[in-house]
């Protein structure tokens, strides 16, 4: 027998190739979790230099997101990270004022404060939204040659300082501003370093309130309309290396090929670019404002803490700053450099970017989508070739296939709604993150595929492998040529399959048409590799987003992501399959179907939540200033089981002596305006809503006639000839901070934008300020409705200042009745869910009135 085709059994077979099957995942793994050695001094102690310290990013991290804490736009912590914030960039100048006068360096820091109000449309997940912000700030460090030709064309760099309602934003984003500073340190302190183009740090001091920040800079910082292309930093978790998701242009992606460590696919970027994360960074106003390209960037690694409390300094993993921070000052230190390509972006014009790129293991590749299409179309013509001889059996061939295909989608898809559905054991996998997704989903893709090679027609080896090896590169060029960049993926496993059979015919079998087992290690060892490289992050991103996407089928969106990425990642399962008769393929199946089995009965037992896997529970303690009535607002984000009768026991508990027995779930639309203050992501909340008793002792402070919560109008003028009435609204919301109004009218005309809808419409308009600016107003021109009754109804709600818990934890007593229910509720929770639910606990002040 020859060893070149050795001609075994499938246990003997499945032995021999085992060991390479999984050292692929593992080089892949080792790849994807690498980190640096985080570094603790400012100076390399060899090349005596400044260096990127991880040390000090951190240390500033710890300080904005502990010693401030909850830094939410509006609040007095909020205000406090301000003054920080300018005491750091003026240490910073007059750092570089003392460098320049004792070497003489080209060098200029320039610092400013800017403040500012503006008014923004801002449609997000599908609903229009306005914006309307007051006296907010951003802090803005330009480094630069000090002369006017080096400050005609520069780079932005942006990361923000606020954090967002329930969380002290470690990661997310104060984990960036510290990078920032510290790229600002060492630049300035590496002697001879003088930047040809100027590079302006942007420390944006309003993100979370719906990038009103970003949006301030963009449209009037005096530095703005330089700004040739710009790299935002971002994080939606606290572990791993920091993913390039977004690149807008050939410049920036070469660029970016530079840095140590470079991560980032065009995969990711088709992803975000499809809208189904959801999610959206200040990149958007840059590209909508400044009209420049870029990177965008964000640490994705663990995104369970994401926007929760447990954002903390101590849940970040060691080496992500120090990365992220080197992959920083690479960029920043190439695009300042003599003949970088800032200067030729001043003629940018936004467009997709044709542009495939990957990195894979130490390499970063890019081309051009038209070199793609040419090395696409040559690897499909040569398999077209290499098979021709198993073309006659093309149609069997096809059948096996794309049955293989529509078996490794049903098997986990079933299994998923098994899980769900009939064991109610939804979510099983969350606490157990993406390798517990992946241990119950991928053996039942391979399952599926395998046993629907027992439904088709029994047909010859060498056709199946001659058919898989045609659809990958087909699919690979069809895909490029709708430009979708993703079609790498499919080219990526192509070629090592071509070259595999390749190899094959040339040199390991004696016989025509036979495939020799090695053949399969050869061809599967590289999409192994990098299917792993894709499906992790991929699914790491995944599992955590259904803890916060509302109640969708998690289980059946993750089961078809699983497995459409492992039958990907093992395109040759399929001819394999067809290699040792029936018989045999029986067997495997029976082995498989009892593995997956048994994986139901142990997922069956796991608990959804944990510690570090919580449930994020959203309640509002909601005053209503109209009806003077005060309400519990309970609701969750997620599709898991035990939701019902965790709202049951909190009405039993706080409900007092109005607590009803069957709580019912109410129905989420525009028109519920009690969770207007996280209108559009209110649209993901299932909520339900119990009356509290009222304290007979308790005088509300929101309705007294000068410092209450109010809506008033100012110049209101009717033209009954036009049709038309004119006013503006004033609303005024001392101590109330994120207010939202809500209304349904016929606009003809506001000082939003120059374009409100022509129709009849339900509007929401979000206000976002800095501390203590504590009014606000919109003018109006409506058209005056047919039954002449001039009235419209305002739905009005804000969030007080001083009842966030845990962010006012240390001023409680300042917080009111909902203060004092949201420190017993805590504990409660804590107690009775064994810490596994992050709550966010808002007092809020709402009402309703007709002016
Ligand atoms: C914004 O700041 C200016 C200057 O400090 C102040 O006069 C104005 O009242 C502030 N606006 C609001 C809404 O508080
Ligand atoms: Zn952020």
């Amino acid at each position: 027998m020859s060893l070149l085709s050795p001609k075994w059994g499938l246990g003997r077979s499945l032995l021999a190739i085992a060991p390479f099957l999984f050292v692929a995942p593992l080089i892949a793994l080792k790849q994807h979790y690498s980190l640096p050695e985080p570094e603790t001094a400012l100076t390399n102690a060899r090349t005596n230099l400044p260096q990127i310290s991880e040390a000090r990013i951190l240390g500033y991290a710890k300080y904005l997101s502990e010693e401030i804490g909850y830094r939410t736009v509006g609040t007095y912590e909020h205000a406090v990270a301000d003054t920080w914030m300018v005491q750091q960039a003026e240490e910073a100048k007059r750092n570089c004022e003392r460098v320049v006068k004792e070497t003489g360096r080209k060098l200029q820091c320039e610092v400013w404060r800017q403040q500012g109000s503006g008014k923004q449309r801002f449609d997000m997940m599908g609903k229009r939204l306005y914006k309307s912000y007051q006296n907010l700030t951003n802090i803005v460090v330009r480094l630069s040659d000090g002369t006017d030709a080096g400050k005609e064309h520069a780079l932005l760099l942006n990361s923000h300082l606020d954090s967002t309602l329930p969380s002290p934003g470690a990661a997310d984003d104060a984990i960036s501003v510290g990078i920032m500073l510290d790229c600002i340190r060492v630049l300035v302190d590496t002697p001879e370093w003088s930047p040809a183009h100027a590079v302006i740090f942007l420390f944006n001091h309003a993100e979370e309130s719906l990038q009103d920040g970003s949006h301030l800079f963009s449209t009037q910082h005096p530095t703005a309309h330089t700004v040739r292309a710009v790299i935002n930093l971002e994080a939606a978790g606290t572990t791993g290396r920091e993913l390039l998701f977004q690149a807008t242009s050939e410049e920036m992606v070469e660029a970016y090929s530079n840095v140590p460590r470079p991560f980032g696919t065009i995969f990711a970027n088709d992803i975000f670019n499809s809208g189904v994360l959801l999610s959206d960074t200040d990149f958007r106003q840059f590209e909508e404002y400044l009209d420049v390209p870029g990177l965008d960037m964000a640490i994705v690694g663990n995104s369970y803490l994401y926007h929760m409390r447990k954002d903390l300094v101590e849940n970040i993993e060691a080496g992500v700053a120090q990365n992220m921070g080197e992959n920083t000052l690479a960029l920043i230190r190439h695009l300042t450099a003599p003949g970088s390509a800032i200067p030729k972006l001043a003629n940018f014009e936004r467009k997709r970017m044709r542009m495939v790129y990957f990195g894979l293991m130490s390499h970063f590749f890019m081309y051009r989508f038209s070199t793609a299409k040419v090395i696409y179309g040559a690897l499909l013509a040569g398999a077209l070739v290499l098979s021709r001889s198993a073309w006659h059996g093309q149609r069997r061939g096809v059948l096996a296939v794309f049955g293989g295909l529509l078996g490794s989608l049903l098997a986990p898809n079933i299994v998923a709604l098994i899980m769900h559905r009939v064991l109610g054991k939804g979510m099983s996998w969350f606490a157990g993150g993406h390798f517990a997704a992946i241990g119950l989903y991928s053996p039942a893709t391979l399952l599926g595929g395998l046993a629907s090679q027992l439904f088709v027609p029994t047909t010859d080896e060498k056709t199946v492998f001659a058919s898989i090896l045609l659809l990958q590169t087909a699919t690979a060029f069809g895909v490029q040529l709708l430009n979708v960049g993703s079609a790498a993926m499919f080219f990526i496993s192509g070629l090592p399959i071509f070259l595999a059979l390749l190899v094959n015919n040339m040199a390991l079998v004696t016989r025509k048409g036979e495939i020799s087992l090695w053949t399969y290690v050869l061809g599967q060892f590289l999409p192994l590799l990098t299917g792993t490289l894709i499906m992790v992050p991929t699914v790491e991103v995944f599992v955590p987003l259904t803890g916060r996407i509302g109640n969708v089928p998690a289980d059946n969106i993750v089961a078809t992501l699983i497995s459409v990425l492992s039958a990907q990642a093992v395109p040759l399962a399929i001819p394999f399959a067809h290699r040792f008769g029936k018989k045999s393929l029986r067997k495997l199946v029976v082995v498989l179907g009892t593995a997956t089995l048994l994986n139901m009965a142990i997922y069956a037992r796991k608990d959804v939540f944990d510690e570090m896997h919580q449930k994020r529970l959203f309640v509002l303690h909601l005053e209503n200033v109209t009806t003077h009535e005060h309400h519990l607002h309970i609701a969750s984000a997620d599709g898991a089981p035990g939701f019902h009768e965790l709202v049951k026991d909190i009405s039993t508990e706080f409900g007092g002596a109005l607590s009803i027995a069957e709580p019912a779930p109410l129905v989420m639309n525009d028109y519920n305006a009690d969770w207007d203050s996280l209108y559009p992501f209110s649209a993901f909340l299932s909520p339900y809503k119990i009356e509290l008793a009222r304290d007979p002792e308790y005088t509300s402070p929101w309705i007294a006639p000068d410092t209450g919560f109010s809506l008033s109008t100012v110049n209101d003028a009717t033209n009954l000839a036009a049709g038309t009435r004119s006013f503006t609204l004033q609303i005024n919301h001392p101590g109330l901070i994120w207010t939202v109004i809500a209304f349904d009218a016929h606009v003809l005309q506001w000082n939003l934008d120059d374009n409100p809808p022509a129709e009849y419409a339900r509007h929401h308009v979000k206000e976002g300020s800095f501390y203590k600016a504590d009014t606000w107003t919109l003018d109006l021109v409506v058209k005056l409705p047919e039954d002449g009754n001039p009235g419209i109804l305002f739905n009005f709600i804000g969030l007080q200042e001083k009842a966030m818990w845990p962010g006012k934890k240390a001023v409680k007593a300042q917080g009111g009745p909902a203060m004092q229910l949201f420190e017993n509720m805590d504990a409660w929770l804590d107690e009775k869910t064994g810490g596994t639910v992050d709550a966010l606990l808002l007092g809020c002040v709402a009402g309703a009135v007709v002016v």
